[in-house]
């Protein structure tokens, strides 16, 4: 009996240590310890060698060993399985081939207008689209009960009055302000919302880009050819310009700037409501409150800032006649993009 314990142990280990490195190793094990000529079978016939008070023992050491060795089997195999499964999944981080999707409309342009800016020294500054009532209203001179806050009609969260969605990126300004002093050159792009009905011209979220400008003796002859600059990059060398007088609590003095309408071309449509003019967007001298309250001395600094609507200019760069598209995901409309 020893002489067969001896052999079933060496066995025994060699099924312990085995590792299949390939399917060829594992169809050996499996030919050698399962299949239909086994060592184990060879072994069994030893039994008429035991004494019959260890043949008992044997038997129990045998089926110790087989089991093993199927256990070992089952084990090789799954994670053969496993692999072959694995390689008919899609492999995800491989680079895409015949690439079907395109860029959304409001992403290209707010592309492009980061690339103008990004041209004349602007960067891109980026903050949360929850904020607090300080960087959304209270720095930028609209203090609790200030009238102008009904200009933006806001969605607060959880009723709080004290928390709301963002309903301009002039927050970002503010924050940016906070923790940079001048030179200040940066842009803030990014999604806003207001408690307006969705419509043709009005959705409760649209996206913005606002623009900041603080340093020594800035004026609004600088704030002007910025504008200039970035308007005839965006539609062309073509395109008419016009400032009005304006209202914003954060900048004094303030305007706003219309170009000639550029889906009928200045003869009156819908989309500037006849008049050929449309307004792309709101700036102004940034007011000295405002500085103080982000701890910029208003004395040695001045600046500008400006604020538009990309889906404003979207729709007038591509002609599109209603807001809602962007928000509709109709491949129709989409795919009309995957050129641009
Ligand atoms: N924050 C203003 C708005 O959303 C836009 C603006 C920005 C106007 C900066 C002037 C200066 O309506």
């Amino acid at each position: 009996m020893q002489a067969q314990k001896e052999i079933i142990e060496k066995l025994k280990s060699e099924v312990f240590e085995f590792r299949a490195n390939s399917s060829e190793e594992l169809e050996k094990f499996r030919i050698r310890f399962l299949g239909a000529k086994n060592i184990l079978k060879d072994l069994y016939g030893e039994i008429k060698n035991i004494p019959n008070e260890h043949k008992k023992d044997f038997g129990v050491l045998m089926n110790d060993l087989k089991q093993l060795a199927e256990a070992k089997f089952e084990e090789f195999k799954t994670l053969k399985e496993e692999k072959s499964s694995a390689q008919t999944k899609p492999d995800l981080s491989l680079p895409v081939e015949n690439f079907e999707g395109s860029r959304h409309p409001i992403s290209i342009v707010q592309n492009k207008i980061i690339d103008i800016f990004g041209e004349i020294g602007f960067d891109v500054s980026e903050a949360q689209e929850i904020e607090d009532d300080w960087h959304n209203f209270s720095a930028l001179n609209l203090p609790a009960d200030h009238p102008a806050r009904d200009m933006q009609d806001t969605f607060f969260v959880n009723q709080n009055p004290d928390w709301m969605l963002r309903t301009h990126t002039s927050s970002v300004q503010v924050r940016l302000m906070e923790h940079t002093q001048p030179p200040i050159r940066s842009i803030m792009p990014g999604r806003v919302y207001r408690n307006e009905t969705i419509s043709a011209r009005a959705h409760c979220y649209f996206h913005q880009v606002e623009g900041l400008y603080i340093a020594e003796k800035v004026s609004f002859v600088d704030l002007k050819q910025t504008l200039y600059y970035f308007v005839k990059r965006f539609f062309g060398d073509h395109v008419k310009v016009r400032f009005r007088p304006s209202y914003f609590p954060f900048t004094e003095p303030s305007a706003e700037m219309d170009i000639d309408c550029q889906i009928c071309g200045g003869s009156g449509c819908s989309v500037c409501k006849q008049s050929g003019w449309v307004e792309i967007l709101g700036c102004g001298m940034v007011h000295p409150n405002v500085l103080t309250n982000c701890k910029i001395d208003a004395e040695k600094y001045s600046g500008f800032a400006f604020g538009m609507g990309i889906e404003r200019l979207t729709m007038l760069k591509y002609q599109i006649n209603d807001l809602r598209l962007f928000s509709e995901n109709d491949v129709r409309f989409l795919r009309q993009f995957s050129g641009a």
